[in-house]
């Protein structure tokens, strides 16, 4: 296992600087909750409705004693397949898989990681278990009860109105008193990124879901966007969670996958089995400087800033000045991408560093060319090289 100890945290952690495209005023229901994106792990992507009690501690455990706790991620989300039935009081219990909902929460807390929940406005989950509709105050009740710290609301059988039902769940979860981001799972239905803060969502997913493969999660990544004036702290767009280490894809392609949520500020949710993760496996999750471009304070998502056929070139600006870049080759042979550093904010000479291999590529002039592999990604930062070079290089 790759330990990142000691790396450092204050470029993780949020630090409540807002400078999001939207204003605090548009928002209205911000809750202070999720200032950069929610970092965790969620079941679904790899275990299914079989996720049980000893799976959820399995995953903290390894969260811990990976090194990812130490790099930001904090949530460990139990997915669909929880539930069990209603007393005759309407009270919800968790199945049989889960035979004590609060001491999990216990447990994942005294690992100093959160614990999040899924539920559904409609009468049954996508799962067929039972849903939240007309239980929600209760559902809530209980789910602040049990220690709750993360609620993913999923549409599935919901009916009649996306915005009603999604503020009613979180108007229940505001009269619990426990903070709880809100993660509003509509697969983009009637641009919810639009109106995604008003209903008090933290982030909302933007498509239908991912898969482990090359085809499905370029096509979610890639069409995010456009959609960057809708993200920002305290409101993320969600493009779904990870398939790292679920072994569908080469390692070009999951560096693709992170490297491009990274530069989407996108939520960084694990779906992989974190109790059994090869080494390429954790280094994919955990390199930190990559992680600091998702985190980054100004919480400012990417956008594509030129394109050729298969060759596109994004940009994320950061909070220090410096622009990170992603030169992406989408086609299925090797070819050249060439950054043009006007078109990420006219630098004129720059310093380029290489977020994968953490190494200083040196001083570039105008442009940068990156030789990449198949379906392969170069993430990088430029850096204003301007004020530090020395005055013959300058006059060059
Ligand atoms: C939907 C969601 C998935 C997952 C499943 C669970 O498909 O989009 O992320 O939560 O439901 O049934």
């Amino acid at each position: 296992m790759v330990s990142v100890k000691g790396i450092a945290l204050s470029l993780l952690v949020a630090t409540g600087v807002a400078s999001a495209a939207l204003s605090t005023a548009a928002l209205g229901q911000d809750s202070g909750l999720a200032r950069t994106p929610p970092m965790g792990w969620n079941s679904w992507n790899h275990f299914g409705t079989s996720v049980t009690d000893a799976i959820i501690r399995a995953q903290a455990d390894a969260m811990v004693s990976s090194g990812m706790k130490d790099v930001g991620y904090t949530y460990v989300n139990i997915d669909d397949g929880w539930e069990g039935q209603r007393d005759a009081s309407g009270v919800l219990y968790p199945n049989e898989k889960f035979p004590d909902m609060k001491q999990l929460a216990d447990y994942v807390h005294s690992k100093g990681l959160k614990l999040g929940i899924y539920s559904t406005p409609g009468p049954k989950t996508c799962g067929g278990f039972a849903g939240s509709q007309d239980h929600e105050e209760q559902d809530a009740q209980q789910f602040a009860a049990w220690g709750i710290d993360y609620l993913k609301y999923d549409w599935c059988s919901g009916q009649g109105d996306l915005k009603a039902a999604f503020t009613k769940m979180h108007d229940a979860l505001q009269r619990t008193g426990r903070p709880i981001v809100y993660s509003v799972c509509e697969y983009g239905m009637e641009r919810v990124w639009a109106w995604g803060p008003s209903v008090g969502g933290n982030l909302w997913r933007t498509t239908m879901d991912i898969a482990d493969n090359y085809d499905r999660m370029s096509l979610i990544g890639f069409m995010q966007n456009g959609l960057e004036r809708f993200a920002g702290p305290g409101h993320w767009n969600d493009p779904d969670m990870l398939e790292v280490g679920n072994g569908g894809m080469n390692l070009d392609e999951y560096r693709t996958h992170v490297g491009l949520w990274a530069i989407l500020a996108a939520p960084l949710i694990a779906g992989n089995d974190l109790s059994k993760m090869t080494a390429e496996t954790v280094s994919l999750l955990t390199n930190p400087e990559v992680i600091a471009v998702d985190q980054d304070s100004a919480g400012i998502q990417g956008r594509r800033v030129a394109q050729e056929g298969p060759l596109e070139v994004w940009m994320k600006p950061l909070a220090d000045g410096t622009k990170a870049v992603g030169l992406f080759n989408r086609s299925t042979h090797g070819l050249p991408n060439v950054v043009s550093f006007h078109d990420v904010g006219a630098l004129e000479r720059v310093t380029v560093r290489d977020l994968w291999t953490r190494k200083d590529l040196g001083t570039f002039d105008g442009s940068f060319t990156a030789n990449l592999n198949a379906h392969s990604v170069m993430l990088i930062t430029l850096r204003d090289a301007t004020a530090t070079a020395p005055p013959s290089t300058l006059s060059q």
